[in-house]
């Protein structure tokens, strides 16, 4: 727990329940069914891993133009299944909301439960919980646009800051990381703003086979990429929580590495210092590998 670098907001586009279902020989419904396990399995590790947001994109703008019939078993699932959750988020902290506009096309009995998992919730902050539904990138950008046209601010006002202030959940954190399964490598108008400098992964697994451990997996990979945001140096992504140090009684023993290895104390000092806090930084990530192992848990 709290070994990977800080992830503060980790995004699924949720890919490839159409494709599990006809392996299967199943309709396409049963695949977005299956879906449940593997949401069910990301929010509880992203709860143990302790990453405040986590967004899931669950339909998209452009999802209107599947079958009628999949479309609305597809409503229809995510109806039942976030009333069978709400009280089981609500409980475990999570404050819960989602992101899209709302429609008539979306059932009024979905849109009702939305809106009451959104006011059960909102005052928890164990995490935040966002299921993009109806939701598109590009759509939500012109919807801000259209709100500064209206609200008339002038041009020169307008800055990436107040832009992102009109876009929904204004308090969200841009997307640190994009996990796609399915093996398909695009964003299909996921959250185009604030994936601006995401990092992405795409394991090959159909979203309902999707566990624990290829979250864990992604957090790894991340946890090893440099981000640069357009900068030369590359800076490794902070710990969620504050580093533990070195234990004192180890950092007592560097006064020596100065008569080992004829150095003035203070750079010994420091030398020690990087050394052991390396050493150390190592055996906490393979712990964390060994605890991470599902074998090692049994
Ligand atoms: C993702 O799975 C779910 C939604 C887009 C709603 P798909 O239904 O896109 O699955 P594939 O890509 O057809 O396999
Ligand atoms: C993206 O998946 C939307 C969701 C996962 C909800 P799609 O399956 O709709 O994307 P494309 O059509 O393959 O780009
Ligand atoms: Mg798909």
């Amino acid at each position: 727990m709290g070994t990977h670098a800080a992830a503060r907001h980790v995004a699924c586009i949720m890919d490839g329940n159409g494709r599990w279902a006809q392996q299967r020989g199943l309709p396409r419904a049963l695949g977005h069914k299956a879906a449940e396990k593997a949401i069910d399995a990301v929010i509880k590790t992203a709860l143990e891993e302790e990453i405040p947001w986590l967004t899931l994109f669950a339909f998209s703008t452009e999802n209107w133009s599947r079958p009628e019939e999949e479309v609305s078993s597809l409503m229809d699932i995510g109806y039942q299944y976030l009333r069978n959750k709400v009280h089981e988020w609500h409980r475990a902290g999570i404050r819960f909301r989602s992101l899209g506009e709302t429609s008539p096309r979306i059932p009024e009995s979905l849109r009702q439960e939305l809106q009451y998992a959104e006011q059960l919730t909102q005052d928890n902050d164990k995490m935040t919980l966002t299921v993009a539904l109806n939701h598109g990138g590009r759509s939500e950008i012109v919807r801000a646009a259209r709100t500064l046209i209206e609200k008339q601010v002038p041009p020169e006002e307008v800055t990436e800051e107040r832009f992102a202030q009109h876009l929904p959940s204004p308090d969200t954190p841009d997307v640190d990381l994009v996990i796609r399964t399915s093996g398909e490598h695009r964003l299909s108008n996921f959250a185009l703003w604030r994936c601006a400098y995401a990092e992405f992964t795409f394991p090959e697994v159909l979203w309902p086979d999707f566990r624990a451990e290829h979250f864990r997996q992604a957090l790894d990979v991340y946890a090893q990429r440099q981000r640069r945001f357009g900068g030369v140096t590359g800076s490794i992504p902070r710990s969620r929580s504050p580093q533990p140090q070195p234990p004192t009684s180890l950092v007592a023993a560097l006064p020596s590495l100065s008569n080992v290895l004829s150095l003035p104390g203070g750079i010994a000092t420091r030398l020690g210092g990087h050394l052991l806090t390396g050493l150390y930084d190592t055996a906490r990530y393979a712990k964390s590998q060994l605890d991470t192992r599902p074998t090692a848990r049994l």
